[in-house]
């Protein structure tokens, strides 16, 4: 990848290396990380170098009555005013610039804009724009017209309002393992960046998650179903767990989308799951759900960076088989160091969802002592 803002703009720091480059540099540093649990090698799972990103946000800068996206400087000293970045994927990059110029000549659309998010699909787009000011019918008439020139989907943001042009989702299709699934990816709430890279992380813990003789899995950290609705054909039933209503409604629109039907969704923190498994206490969203009739051999995690909290951790040493997506090699080191005083450690994977970034995302899977 080349790009006119390479040691300028703050979001890529590993611009100097080339992929191979960045690769081992990685690598070496979790080499060093992970050290004390005698991991020698790490499974590589390469991204595209440009243009993967499915989602990206951009500050706005004005200079009068011109804008510009802007991303924080490399040298931490302000704003740097952009046209584009190569790291989103091709129809967000193709649509930056012409996108800016539209809202640029219209006074309605481009004052008190401050940020712009874009969130794509296969075949959609959708663009959030971000407001210091009320809006009213006469922004919404003009936001209307842009989203017909452009072909995309606006929702106009701004303190407690949210106006959505159309939907507020972008349908995505995922191929793992020969198989298709379809997603509703919604603005507002976590989904994964890099497409190609998710569906490998996907297929990995589907090829290699040992065998189940269609025995229960627990997730714990489910968003929008993404690794739910791919595995529940591995086991007899799945209870997917997760703190946010619009993700959770999200997951079992996607299941019905893909006609799974083995799962059952609850909007419950990873705290809550575990006090209503100990039976200190009892939800009203888990009626329906017998939490006592499940048989769980396998437990898969993708927490926040924060990792997990004491008590999640000590409750998912309950099951035999624990399957870990980090975001953070820190807080997973400090995860394993506990982990390991019951489970062992069988196969590490590195998926490399930031090419140009020092960013890196690991799939644990561990096993029983
Ligand atoms: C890294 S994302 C993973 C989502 C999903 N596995 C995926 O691949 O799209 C972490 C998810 O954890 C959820 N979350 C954050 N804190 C939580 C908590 N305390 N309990 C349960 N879920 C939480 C977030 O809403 C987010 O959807």
């Amino acid at each position: 990848m080349d790009c006119k803002y390479f040691g300028k703009c703050g979001s890529c720091t590993l611009y100097d290396l080339n992929y191979e480059e960045q690769k081992q540099f990685k690598i070496d540093d979790m080499k060093k990380a992970f050290a004390a649990f005698g991991i020698k090698e790490f499974e590589w799972h390469s991204s595209k170098i440009s243009h993967y990103r499915s989602r990206a946000e951009f500050m706005v800068y004005h200079d009068k009555d011109n804008i510009s996206y802007a991303m924080h400087r490399l040298d931490k000293n302000g704003k740097l005013p952009i046209d584009k970045c190569p790291k989103t994927d091709e129809k967000i990059f193709d649509l930056m610039p012409e996108l800016l110029a539209y809202i640029e000549k219209s006074d309605i659309l481009r004052k008190n804009l401050f940020g712009v998010e874009f969130l794509s699909s296969k075949d959609e787009v959708l663009v959030v724009l971000l407001y210091h000011k009320k809006l009213d019918d006469i922004w919404t008439d003009a936001a209307k017209e842009c989203a017909e020139e452009f072909r995309i989907k606006i929702i106009g943001r701004s303190r407690n309002i949210k106006i959505s042009l159309s939907e507020d989702f972008v349908k995505e299709r995922l191929h793992v393992e020969q198989k298709r699934y379809l997603y509703n990816i919604h603005e507002g709430s976590f989904s994964q960046p890099n497409r190609g890279v998710n569906e490998q992380m996907i297929g990995w813990i589907a090829k290699n998650i040992s065998d189940t003789k269609r025995t229960d899995l627990l997730e714990l950290y489910c968003g929008h179903g993404n690794f739910t609705i791919a595995l529940s054909s591995l086991f007899g039933k799945v209870l997917a767990t997760e703190i946010s209503k619009s993700s959770i409604h999200a997951a079992k629109v996607n299941a019905a989308l893909n006609g799974v039907e083995n799962i059952s969704f609850v909007r419950l923190s990873s705290e809550e799951l575990t006090d209503a498994l100990k039976s200190k206490r009892e939800f009203k969203r888990l009626e329906g759900v017998d939490i006592f009739s499940y048989d769980f051999t396998h437990v898969l995690i993708d927490p926040p960076r924060a990792g997990l909290d004491e008590a999640s951790r000590e409750f998912v040493k309950r099951f035999p088989n624990i399957i870990y997506i980090s975001c953070n090699p820190q807080t997973l080191e400090r995860d394993l160091t506990d982990l390991t005083k019951t489970h062992k450690v069988v196969r590490f994977a590195l998926f490399d969802q930031f090419p140009y970034t020092k960013h890196i995302e690991s799939g644990v899977m561990l096993e029983r002592l």
